[in-house]
């Protein structure tokens, strides 16, 4: 990640164990999507993974555990030390 005199410092996060840079302010799912993970949750095994689509909270499809809870990646304003999973096949009632 580039950065000027204008650019805040990344902060971390961890998304399945792997740690990634993301730029303060922006969704998880933004973040994620801009280091190359696109896909947030394996709805349908063994059908595709699956990741945002919306970007407004409504699909779903972006759903990661976080704090214990499930909440829109596209919806998560990323900080540092953040820590989310993918959903897993195994999730979906
Ligand atoms: S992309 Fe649709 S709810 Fe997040």
């Amino acid at each position: 990640m580039s950065r000027t005199a204008d650019t805040p410092a990344p902060v971390r996060i961890t998304f399945d164990g792997r740690d990634y840079d993301a730029r303060p302010g922006e969704s998880l799912a933004a973040a994620l999507l801009r280091a190359g993970v696109p896909a947030t949750t394996q709805r349908h095994a063994p059908g595709p993974a699956r990741g945002a689509f919306c970007w407004m909270g409504w699909c779903q499809e972006c759903r990661v555990r976080h704090r214990g809870r499930w909440v829109e990646a596209c919806r998560l304003t990323v900080y540092d030390g953040l820590t989310a999973e993918a959903r897993r096949a195994a999730d979906v009632r």
